[in-house]
């Protein structure tokens, strides 16, 4: 039988993330009988590529989702709860990488090393939710650790890169940069602070418990995909002078008996993680060796001698790849396949 091909929309196609959604598609050889590219009506008429060839941006309306099986969007909160409804109506499955979407019940969120079965959830509003990035490279490596020992809480603090927040923050990092190594005033347009030669505890809007936005996904998302509202998350999430790729330094509780060799030997058979540890040769997952890849990579895995079962580690991924457009499009990979 001939492979079913399918019609793909991409909102959000001229952005950071949208156009790394572009080329995976073309990467993984998803089977795509048509493409859409859709953005705000300040890039209409703009052309991307695909495959060699030359498509034209649209303007994303109402009505752009007619005869689209599978739409992609990474265009906003606010743009994909408007829009996903309409996409919905058109039997168009929307895989939303917001988070307009990600807490609704009734919506799936996925990440396809942990929880692919839920997938199956998609008919209840043609939506599936991409986690957060932080989110998504922290339940690959800790999902088979919370399988096989149970986790009792985990403690996370982030080191973010500036990408997370869009193509503006890339410039503002590289501007600043170079105005003060020549010694020039710097604007600060997208953080509140320089981040250049700083660290910014502060990601998304605070909320009232004191926490911000970014730091509640974290815990309510890893809930959510590990589907286990007893694990305790504590999460401080902040802004680094890196372009690409979050780390994470990781401390986990476990009900069970665990040793940090025992999780290493887990982690190395783990779908989706690389085992970097070999600190006596300085080797460990850093930033700059991820980007551009579409695994986790987990290191520095160590007893936490402070407990009994406790484990600490230093976990690193792309967050526009395997944090965003490569997770969003595995999902797509798996519904074409299983479910369309
Ligand atoms: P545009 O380039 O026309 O502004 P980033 O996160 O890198 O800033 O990218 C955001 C993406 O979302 C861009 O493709 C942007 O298109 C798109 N976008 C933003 N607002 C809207 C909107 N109201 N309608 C459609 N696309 C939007």
């Amino acid at each position: 039988m001939p492979e079913k091909k399918f019609n793909i929309a991409v909102a959000g196609a001229t952005g950071a993330v949208g156009n790394q959604m572009i080329l995976c598609l073309e990467e993984r050889n998803f089977p795509v009988k048509s493409v859409k590219f859709l953005a705000s009506s300040r890039s209409a008429g703009r052309k991307l590529n695909f495959k060699g060839n030359s498509v034209v941006v649209e303007e994303l309306t109402e009505k752009s989702f007619k005869g689209i099986d599978i739409a992609i969007f990474s265009a906003g909160g606010g743009t994909s709860e408007k829009y996903a409804p309409f996409a919905a109506k058109e039997d168009c499955v929307v895989v939303d990488n917001s988070s307009a979407w990600r807490m609704d019940p009734d919506v799936p969120l996925v990440v396809p090393e942990v929880n692919p079965d839920a997938i199956a959830g998609y008919t209840k509003k043609g939506i599936i939710a991409n986690p957060n990035c932080s989110t998504i490279q922290m339940v690959v490596p800790l999902s088979p650790i919370h399988k096989k020992y149970g986790i009792k809480r985990i403690v996370v603090s982030t080191y973010q890169a500036v990408s997370g927040t869009g193509k503006k923050a890339v410039d503002e990092l590289f501007d600043q940069t170079r105005a003060m190594i020549n010694f020039l005033d710097y604007e600060k347009k997208v953080y509140p602070h320089r981040i250049a030669f700083n660290c910014l505890p502060h990601i998304d809007r605070f909320q009232d418990n004191g926490y911000t936005k970014e730091e509640m996904k974290m815990v309510n998302e890893t809930r959510k995909i590990l589907e286990d509202d007893t694990i305790g998350v504590t999460a401080t999430t902040v802004r680094v002078p890196v372009f690409y790729s979050h780390s994470e330094s990781i401390n986990i509780e476990t009900k069970k008996d665990i040793s940090a060799a025992e999780v290493k030997l887990l982690l190395e058979k783990a779908p989706g993680v690389k085992v970097v540890d070999n600190p006596g040769k300085n080797i460990y997952p850093l930033a700059d060796a991820a980007s551009g890849q579409d695994l986790t990579f987990v290191g520095r895995i160590r007893d936490d001698e402070s407990i009994q079962n406790g484990i600490n580690m230093w976990v690193v991924a792309d967050n526009i790849r395997k944090g965003a457009a490569t997770n969003a499009i595995q999902i797509a990979e798996i519904l074409a396949k299983k479910y369309l």
